[in-house]
Protein backbone atom coordinates (compact mmCIF):
# COMPACT_ATOMS: atom_id res chain seq x y z
CA UNK A 1 0.00 0.00 0.00
CA UNK A 2 0.78 3.56 0.10
CA UNK A 3 4.15 4.65 1.84
CA UNK A 4 2.59 8.17 2.90
CA UNK A 5 1.47 8.73 6.23
CA UNK A 6 -0.87 11.98 7.26
CA UNK A 7 -0.54 13.90 10.73
CA UNK A 8 -4.40 11.80 11.21
CA UNK A 9 -3.23 8.51 10.84
CA UNK A 10 0.20 8.06 12.53
CA UNK A 11 0.86 5.45 14.09
CA UNK A 12 2.17 4.55 17.80
CA UNK A 13 4.99 2.06 18.09
CA UNK A 14 3.16 -0.91 16.98
CA UNK A 15 4.69 -3.22 19.74
CA UNK A 16 2.85 -1.39 22.54
CA UNK A 17 -0.43 -3.10 21.56
CA UNK A 18 -1.12 -5.75 23.91
CA UNK A 19 -0.11 -8.90 22.10
CA UNK A 20 2.89 -7.50 20.45
CA UNK A 21 3.37 -8.41 16.63
CA UNK A 22 2.61 -11.49 14.61
CA UNK A 23 4.28 -11.69 10.75
CA UNK A 24 1.57 -12.47 7.90
CA UNK A 25 3.93 -13.58 5.15
CA UNK A 26 6.11 -10.85 4.61
CA UNK A 27 4.26 -8.53 7.14
CA UNK A 28 4.12 -7.60 10.49
CA UNK A 29 0.75 -6.60 12.23
CA UNK A 30 -0.23 -6.12 15.29
CA UNK A 31 -2.19 -8.94 17.24
CA UNK A 32 -4.90 -6.72 18.46
CA UNK A 33 -6.20 -5.60 14.61
CA UNK A 34 -9.46 -4.02 14.12
CA UNK A 35 -12.81 -5.36 12.77
CA UNK A 36 -14.19 -2.55 10.30
CA UNK A 37 -17.62 -5.21 9.44
CA UNK A 38 -20.48 -3.27 11.94
CA UNK A 39 -19.28 -0.04 10.73
CA UNK A 40 -21.91 -0.16 8.13
CA UNK A 41 -25.61 0.36 8.44
CA UNK A 42 -28.38 -1.94 10.21
CA UNK A 43 -28.06 -5.50 8.97
CA UNK A 44 -24.39 -4.87 7.55
CA UNK A 45 -26.55 -2.74 4.77
CA UNK A 46 -26.27 0.67 3.51
CA UNK A 47 -24.31 3.57 4.85
CA UNK A 48 -23.32 4.25 8.63
CA UNK A 49 -26.02 6.34 10.71
CA UNK A 50 -22.94 8.20 11.98
CA UNK A 51 -20.68 8.65 9.02
CA UNK A 52 -18.03 10.54 10.67
CA UNK A 53 -18.08 8.60 13.66
CA UNK A 54 -17.11 5.61 11.73
CA UNK A 55 -14.14 7.54 9.92
CA UNK A 56 -13.19 8.45 13.62
CA UNK A 57 -13.38 4.80 14.76
CA UNK A 58 -10.77 4.07 11.41
CA UNK A 59 -8.38 6.60 12.67
CA UNK A 60 -8.32 6.04 16.35
CA UNK A 61 -7.70 2.57 15.54
CA UNK A 62 -4.68 3.66 13.58
CA UNK A 63 -3.52 6.57 15.88
CA UNK A 64 -3.88 3.37 18.33
CA UNK A 65 -1.34 1.64 16.84
CA UNK A 66 -3.03 -1.09 14.89
CA UNK A 67 -2.27 -1.87 11.73
CA UNK A 68 -4.34 -5.23 10.48
CA UNK A 69 -7.86 -3.88 9.85
CA UNK A 70 -10.70 -6.29 8.16
CA UNK A 71 -13.58 -5.76 5.84
CA UNK A 72 -14.90 -7.08 2.67
CA UNK A 73 -16.36 -6.14 -0.14
CA UNK A 74 -19.55 -7.49 0.85
CA UNK A 75 -20.17 -5.37 4.28
CA UNK A 76 -22.42 -2.42 2.89
CA UNK A 77 -21.78 -4.00 0.44
CA UNK A 78 -18.54 -1.83 -0.51
CA UNK A 79 -19.55 0.30 2.38
CA UNK A 80 -16.82 0.08 4.64
CA UNK A 81 -14.17 -0.22 1.98
CA UNK A 82 -15.05 3.46 1.04
CA UNK A 83 -14.86 4.20 4.88
CA UNK A 84 -11.21 2.62 5.26
CA UNK A 85 -10.30 4.91 1.74
CA UNK A 86 -11.84 8.21 3.10
CA UNK A 87 -10.37 7.81 7.00
CA UNK A 88 -7.38 6.14 6.02
CA UNK A 89 -6.33 6.80 2.86
CA UNK A 90 -3.31 7.38 1.85
CA UNK A 91 -2.53 4.39 3.88
CA UNK A 92 0.46 4.57 6.40
CA UNK A 93 3.13 1.83 5.76
CA UNK A 94 2.14 -0.60 7.88
CA UNK A 95 -1.32 -0.70 7.84
CA UNK A 96 -2.16 -4.36 6.27
CA UNK A 97 -5.91 -4.14 4.89
CA UNK A 98 -7.57 -7.79 4.70
CA UNK A 99 -10.76 -8.24 2.98
CA UNK A 100 -12.60 -11.02 1.85
CA UNK A 101 -14.27 -12.69 -1.31
CA UNK A 102 -16.71 -15.61 -2.08
CA UNK A 103 -20.28 -14.10 -1.08
CA UNK A 104 -21.82 -11.08 -2.65
CA UNK A 105 -25.24 -9.60 -1.23
CA UNK A 106 -28.70 -9.40 -1.95
CA UNK A 107 -31.71 -7.36 -1.72
CA UNK A 108 -32.56 -8.70 1.48
CA UNK A 109 -29.21 -8.55 3.30
CA UNK A 110 -28.46 -12.29 2.28
CA UNK A 111 -25.14 -13.45 1.66
CA UNK A 112 -25.21 -15.21 -1.41
CA UNK A 113 -21.91 -17.47 -2.30
CA UNK A 114 -20.69 -16.24 -5.21
CA UNK A 115 -17.21 -18.12 -6.20
CA UNK A 116 -17.18 -18.69 -9.12
CA UNK A 117 -13.84 -17.61 -11.08
CA UNK A 118 -15.50 -14.20 -12.83
CA UNK A 119 -17.39 -13.88 -9.34
CA UNK A 120 -14.09 -13.93 -7.69
CA UNK A 121 -11.92 -12.11 -10.51
CA UNK A 122 -14.74 -9.44 -10.11
CA UNK A 123 -15.04 -9.03 -6.41
CA UNK A 124 -11.09 -8.45 -6.34
CA UNK A 125 -11.62 -5.56 -9.04
CA UNK A 126 -14.46 -4.51 -6.38
CA UNK A 127 -12.21 -3.98 -3.46
CA UNK A 128 -9.26 -2.90 -5.59
CA UNK A 129 -11.20 0.23 -6.50
CA UNK A 130 -12.78 0.86 -3.63
CA UNK A 131 -10.14 0.91 -1.65
CA UNK A 132 -7.79 2.77 -3.95
CA UNK A 133 -5.14 0.47 -4.34
CA UNK A 134 -3.06 -1.57 -7.24
CA UNK A 135 -2.62 -4.42 -4.70
CA UNK A 136 -4.73 -6.01 -1.98
CA UNK A 137 -2.57 -6.89 1.22
CA UNK A 138 -4.43 -10.02 1.94
CA UNK A 139 -7.18 -11.68 0.56
CA UNK A 140 -9.70 -14.64 2.59
CA UNK A 141 -11.75 -17.13 0.43
CA UNK A 142 -14.85 -16.91 2.70
CA UNK A 143 -16.62 -20.34 1.96
CA UNK A 144 -19.47 -22.06 4.08
CA UNK A 145 -22.75 -20.21 4.87
CA UNK A 146 -23.97 -18.27 7.08
CA UNK A 147 -24.64 -21.19 9.37
CA UNK A 148 -20.83 -21.75 9.24
CA UNK A 149 -18.05 -23.99 7.42
CA UNK A 150 -19.80 -26.17 4.31
CA UNK A 151 -17.69 -29.56 3.25
CA UNK A 152 -17.13 -29.06 -0.50
CA UNK A 153 -14.26 -28.25 -2.77
CA UNK A 154 -12.36 -24.64 -2.67
CA UNK A 155 -9.83 -26.04 -5.00
CA UNK A 156 -11.60 -24.25 -7.88
CA UNK A 157 -12.00 -20.99 -6.39
CA UNK A 158 -8.77 -20.77 -4.17
CA UNK A 159 -6.95 -21.11 -7.48
CA UNK A 160 -8.34 -18.45 -8.99
CA UNK A 161 -7.40 -16.07 -6.34
CA UNK A 162 -3.77 -18.04 -6.86
CA UNK A 163 -3.85 -16.69 -10.20
CA UNK A 164 -4.18 -13.43 -9.20
CA UNK A 165 -2.08 -13.29 -6.94
CA UNK A 166 0.39 -14.50 -9.59
CA UNK A 167 -0.92 -11.53 -11.16
CA UNK A 168 -0.06 -9.34 -8.96
CA UNK A 169 -3.40 -7.75 -7.90
CA UNK A 170 -3.21 -9.62 -4.22
CA UNK A 171 -0.26 -10.07 -1.96
CA UNK A 172 -1.03 -12.63 0.31
CA UNK A 173 -4.24 -15.41 0.55
CA UNK A 174 -6.20 -16.43 3.30
CA UNK A 175 -9.30 -18.42 3.81
CA UNK A 176 -12.32 -18.33 6.24
CA UNK A 177 -15.52 -20.24 7.23
CA UNK A 178 -13.65 -23.30 6.37
CA UNK A 179 -13.54 -27.01 7.35
CA UNK A 180 -9.65 -28.32 8.15
CA UNK A 181 -10.48 -30.31 5.29
CA UNK A 182 -10.11 -27.26 3.09
CA UNK A 183 -7.30 -25.41 4.85
CA UNK A 184 -5.40 -27.79 3.80
CA UNK A 185 -6.92 -27.98 -0.08
CA UNK A 186 -6.30 -24.75 0.16
CA UNK A 187 -3.19 -24.90 1.35
CA UNK A 188 -2.01 -27.82 -1.58
CA UNK A 189 -2.59 -24.73 -4.26
CA UNK A 190 -1.06 -21.98 -2.64
CA UNK A 191 0.37 -20.83 0.90
CA UNK A 192 -2.66 -19.81 2.88
CA UNK A 193 -1.42 -16.97 6.31
CA UNK A 194 -3.98 -16.89 7.74
CA UNK A 195 -7.47 -19.08 8.62
CA UNK A 196 -10.41 -16.54 9.63
CA UNK A 197 -13.61 -18.67 11.74
CA UNK A 198 -16.52 -17.94 14.28
CA UNK A 199 -14.32 -18.60 17.57
CA UNK A 200 -14.55 -17.43 21.33
CA UNK A 201 -14.80 -18.38 24.76
CA UNK A 202 -17.82 -20.02 23.90
CA UNK A 203 -17.53 -21.14 20.74
CA UNK A 204 -14.18 -23.21 20.31
CA UNK A 205 -15.17 -25.96 17.74
CA UNK A 206 -11.94 -24.92 16.07
CA UNK A 207 -9.34 -25.40 19.38
CA UNK A 208 -7.62 -28.43 17.15
CA UNK A 209 -7.38 -26.56 14.27
CA UNK A 210 -5.98 -23.16 16.06
CA UNK A 211 -3.41 -25.67 17.52
CA UNK A 212 -1.98 -27.35 14.47
CA UNK A 213 -2.14 -24.07 12.85
CA UNK A 214 0.17 -22.33 15.07
CA UNK A 215 2.50 -25.20 14.37
CA UNK A 216 2.63 -24.19 11.27
CA UNK A 217 3.51 -20.66 11.94
CA UNK A 218 -0.62 -19.74 10.44
CA UNK A 219 -2.67 -17.52 11.97
CA UNK A 220 -6.02 -17.78 13.34
CA UNK A 221 -8.00 -14.72 13.02
CA UNK A 222 -11.38 -15.32 15.29
CA UNK A 223 -14.42 -13.47 14.13
CA UNK A 224 -17.08 -12.80 16.61
CA UNK A 225 -14.44 -12.83 19.48
CA UNK A 226 -17.12 -10.67 21.58
CA UNK A 227 -19.63 -13.04 20.41
CA UNK A 228 -20.75 -10.98 17.46
CA UNK A 229 -24.62 -9.75 17.07
CA UNK A 230 -25.28 -11.37 20.55
CA UNK A 231 -22.51 -10.42 22.84
CA UNK A 232 -20.73 -13.14 25.14
CA UNK A 233 -22.32 -13.45 28.42
CA UNK A 234 -21.43 -16.32 30.93
CA UNK A 235 -21.65 -15.99 34.97
CA UNK A 236 -17.71 -17.81 34.31
CA UNK A 237 -16.54 -14.78 32.69
CA UNK A 238 -18.31 -11.78 35.17
CA UNK A 239 -17.09 -13.49 37.73
CA UNK A 240 -13.88 -13.90 36.48
CA UNK A 241 -13.95 -9.60 35.34
CA UNK A 242 -15.29 -8.62 38.54
CA UNK A 243 -12.44 -10.39 40.94
CA UNK A 244 -10.25 -8.45 38.45
CA UNK A 245 -12.22 -5.31 38.48
CA UNK A 246 -12.08 -5.14 34.61
CA UNK A 247 -14.95 -5.64 32.28
CA UNK A 248 -16.24 -9.04 30.81
CA UNK A 249 -14.87 -7.71 27.28
CA UNK A 250 -11.72 -7.40 28.44
CA UNK A 251 -11.09 -10.61 29.34
CA UNK A 252 -12.80 -12.10 26.76
CA UNK A 253 -9.94 -10.11 24.22
CA UNK A 254 -6.98 -11.50 26.69
CA UNK A 255 -8.33 -14.76 26.52
CA UNK A 256 -8.06 -15.04 23.35
CA UNK A 257 -4.50 -13.51 22.86
CA UNK A 258 -3.37 -15.72 25.85
CA UNK A 259 -5.30 -19.00 24.25
CA UNK A 260 -2.00 -18.65 21.47
CA UNK A 261 0.37 -16.57 19.57
CA UNK A 262 -1.33 -17.31 16.35
CA UNK A 263 -4.12 -15.31 17.09
CA UNK A 264 -5.20 -12.40 16.28
CA UNK A 265 -7.57 -10.32 16.95
CA UNK A 266 -10.00 -8.07 15.18
CA UNK A 267 -12.71 -7.48 17.47
CA UNK A 268 -15.35 -4.69 15.90
CA UNK A 269 -16.93 -1.43 17.53
CA UNK A 270 -18.84 1.57 16.19
CA UNK A 271 -17.45 3.56 19.16
CA UNK A 272 -14.01 5.44 20.27
CA UNK A 273 -14.54 4.90 23.57
CA UNK A 274 -14.62 1.21 23.58
CA UNK A 275 -11.94 0.83 20.87
CA UNK A 276 -9.78 2.37 24.07
CA UNK A 277 -11.44 0.77 26.45
CA UNK A 278 -10.37 -3.02 24.35
CA UNK A 279 -6.87 -1.99 23.60
CA UNK A 280 -6.39 -1.39 27.39
CA UNK A 281 -8.29 -4.13 28.37
CA UNK A 282 -6.80 -6.89 26.08
CA UNK A 283 -3.58 -6.80 28.44
CA UNK A 284 -5.44 -8.45 31.28
CA UNK A 285 -2.79 -11.06 32.90
CA UNK A 286 -5.06 -14.20 33.19
CA UNK A 287 -3.82 -16.53 36.11
CA UNK A 288 -3.73 -20.03 35.90
CA UNK A 289 -7.31 -20.29 37.81
CA UNK A 290 -9.17 -17.47 35.66
CA UNK A 291 -8.08 -19.25 32.39
CA UNK A 292 -9.36 -22.74 33.99
CA UNK A 293 -12.44 -21.41 34.94
CA UNK A 294 -13.10 -19.07 31.90
CA UNK A 295 -11.63 -23.01 29.60
CA UNK A 296 -15.09 -24.35 30.89
CA UNK A 297 -17.11 -21.72 29.50
CA UNK A 298 -16.75 -23.52 26.43
CA UNK A 299 -15.53 -27.21 26.98
N1 LIG B 1 -15.24 -14.17 7.93
C1 LIG B 1 -16.50 -14.02 8.25
O1 LIG B 1 -17.39 -14.73 7.75
C2 LIG B 1 -16.85 -12.97 9.25
C3 LIG B 1 -18.13 -12.96 9.82
C4 LIG B 1 -18.42 -11.99 10.77
C5 LIG B 1 -17.46 -11.05 11.13
N2 LIG B 1 -16.24 -11.07 10.54
C6 LIG B 1 -15.19 -10.09 10.94
O2 LIG B 1 -15.06 -10.14 12.35
C7 LIG B 1 -15.04 -8.81 12.88
C8 LIG B 1 -15.55 -8.82 14.30
O3 LIG B 1 -16.91 -9.20 14.32
P1 LIG B 1 -18.06 -8.29 14.94
O4 LIG B 1 -17.64 -6.87 15.02
O5 LIG B 1 -19.31 -8.57 14.21
O6 LIG B 1 -18.24 -8.93 16.36
P2 LIG B 1 -17.44 -8.78 17.77
O7 LIG B 1 -16.12 -8.13 17.56
O8 LIG B 1 -17.52 -10.10 18.40
O9 LIG B 1 -18.41 -7.85 18.59
C9 LIG B 1 -18.72 -6.55 18.18
C10 LIG B 1 -19.80 -6.07 19.12
O10 LIG B 1 -19.24 -5.91 20.41
C11 LIG B 1 -19.55 -4.62 20.90
N3 LIG B 1 -18.42 -4.12 21.67
C12 LIG B 1 -17.14 -3.97 21.26
N4 LIG B 1 -16.38 -3.47 22.25
C13 LIG B 1 -17.20 -3.27 23.31
C14 LIG B 1 -16.99 -2.76 24.61
N5 LIG B 1 -15.80 -2.34 25.03
N6 LIG B 1 -18.07 -2.72 25.45
C15 LIG B 1 -19.29 -3.13 25.03
N7 LIG B 1 -19.53 -3.62 23.81
C16 LIG B 1 -18.49 -3.69 22.93
C17 LIG B 1 -19.82 -3.78 19.70
O11 LIG B 1 -20.75 -2.76 20.03
P3 LIG B 1 -20.31 -1.20 19.94
O12 LIG B 1 -20.29 -0.87 18.49
O13 LIG B 1 -21.39 -0.51 20.70
O14 LIG B 1 -18.97 -1.08 20.59
C18 LIG B 1 -20.39 -4.75 18.69
O15 LIG B 1 -21.79 -4.81 18.83
C19 LIG B 1 -15.93 -8.03 11.91
O16 LIG B 1 -15.70 -6.67 11.96
C20 LIG B 1 -15.53 -8.65 10.58
O17 LIG B 1 -14.41 -7.96 10.09
C21 LIG B 1 -15.92 -12.01 9.62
Amino acid sequence: MSTTSTDDTTSSTPTALPGGTWTLGDRQVTRFGYGAMQLAGPGVLGPPADHDGALAVLRAAVRAGITHVDTSGAYGPRVTNELIREALHPYPQPLLIATKVGADRDARGGWPTARRPEDLRRQVQDNLHALGVETLDLVNLRAGDATGPQAGSIAEAFETLAQLQQDGLIAHLGVSNVTAEQVAEARAVAPVVCVQNLYNLAVRHDDDLLDDLARDGIAYVPFFPLGGFTPLQSQALSAVAQRLAVTPTAVALSWLLQRSANVLLIPGTRSVTHLRENVAGAGTVLSEQDLAELDAIGG
